[in-house]
């Protein structure tokens, strides 16, 4: 990959179309940020793997739509991707804040912007390390992309950037820091408050209905999702328990359905597209994700499944499995 990535370095240096400077100097830092010598742009991108600074900002609108700039088929790294609404490099000599400020007028002609630094990380690619600076703001007013630096820019609802996530369509760089550092804390901290509220909830409760009924009210209501409900295991089936949603399939044989597998296999299944699992049974046809979490009796028994479901598609992923499965594992009168 080292030869590659010199190859383009070389090519894009030579090209006589638009390009980026490829002898513009860049501060090379540790992991704290600290300055510890300096290197061409080329030379950064080149594979050789020398750490060097740059500033992220995330603009959202008050509607929580996200702007995403459209990168120009000029760029020698990921040319024609939806990256980031700005990114750009430290110059040597240049504070975060200055380049942010910088970066900012120059891709998006915005000066009137309150940033929020929200942390900074190590981005590794195959030619390069970059310590990324990520900061976020809220911004109202029209946004107005440079035509010089970018290919254009929109805004997107987080739907639509969940659904684009593994496409080819944004920057393996944007989704993993968007994930990480937008998608996975708000999910978190969701979770983390409807795990203390269960908890408060059911503590001591005896009766396994009211404890189910209690649960999936409190999941369904925090999350939004679309089906939230039990399923207990009754002569040989599931047989539909305590549930949030429109009415559903009441009874459900073993092996049957994401349900009967969950069962069958005594382990939490996720289903990013329901079209795409065989057997799935659409108690509604609104239903385009799924996510079933089997529940243990104290001698290891399966004796329900939660089932949840959603409209849109590859809603649920590990942080879902995690505190869902937590929620089930400590249900009083299960264990
Ligand atoms: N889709 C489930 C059936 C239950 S409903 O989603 C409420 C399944 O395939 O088991």
């Amino acid at each position: 990959m080292l030869v590659i990535c010199e190859f383009f370095s070389t090519f894009a240096a030579n090209s006589q179309v638009m390009k980026d400077n490829q002898q513009e100097i860049f501060p090379i830092v540790d992991e704290q940020g600290t300055v510890i010598g300096k290197a061409t742009r080329g030379k950064c991108h080149g594979g050789s793997r020398l750490l060097h600074p740059v500033v992220h900002l995330h603009v959202f609108n008050p509607a929580g739509d996200v702007f995403l700039q459209k990168r120009p088929e000029w760029k020698d790294i990921q040319p024609g991707k939806w990256d980031t609404a700005v990114g750009g490099h430290l110059d040597y000599g240049e504070t975060p804040e200055n380049a942010l400020r910088r970066e900012v007028r120059e891709e998006l002609g915005i000066t009137d912007f309150t940033p929020t630094f929200i942390g900074k990380y190590v981005f590794e690619s195959q030619c390069e390390r970059e310590l990324v600076y990520i900061h976020r703001t809220t911004y109202e007013s029209e946004i107005q992309p440079s035509e010089d630096e970018l290919d254009g820019g929109r805004f997107w609802t987080i739907q639509e950037i969940r659904e684009a996530m593994g496409q080819g369509v944004l920057t393996p760089n944007f989704e993993s820091e968007f994930k990480r550092f937008f998608l996975d804390e708000a999910k978190i901290e969701k979770y983390r408050l409807l795990t203390a509220q269960i908890r408060a909830l059911t503590e001591g409760e005896t009766d396994n209905i009211a404890v189910m009924a209690n649960i999936c009210a409190a999941i369904h209501e925090t999350m939004g999702f679309f089906w939230t409900g039990f399923y207990r295991v009754q002569g040989g089936e599931l047989v539909l328990g305590p549930f949030q949603g429109p009415v559903a399939c009441m009874h459900i044989g073993f092996g049957r359905g994401v349900c009967g597998a969950a069962w069958e296999q005594r382990k939490t299944i996720v289903v990013p597209d329901v079209v795409k699992f065989p057997g799935h049974i659409a108690c509604s046809s609104l239903s385009r994700s799924e996510i079933v979490v089997p529940v243990f009796s104290k001698h290891g028994d399966v004796v329900a499944v939660l089932d949840i479901d959603s409209k849109e598609l590859a809603t649920f992923d590990d942080i879902d499995r995690e505190y869902l499965e937590r929620i089930v594992y400590t249900m009083p009168g299960m264990r």
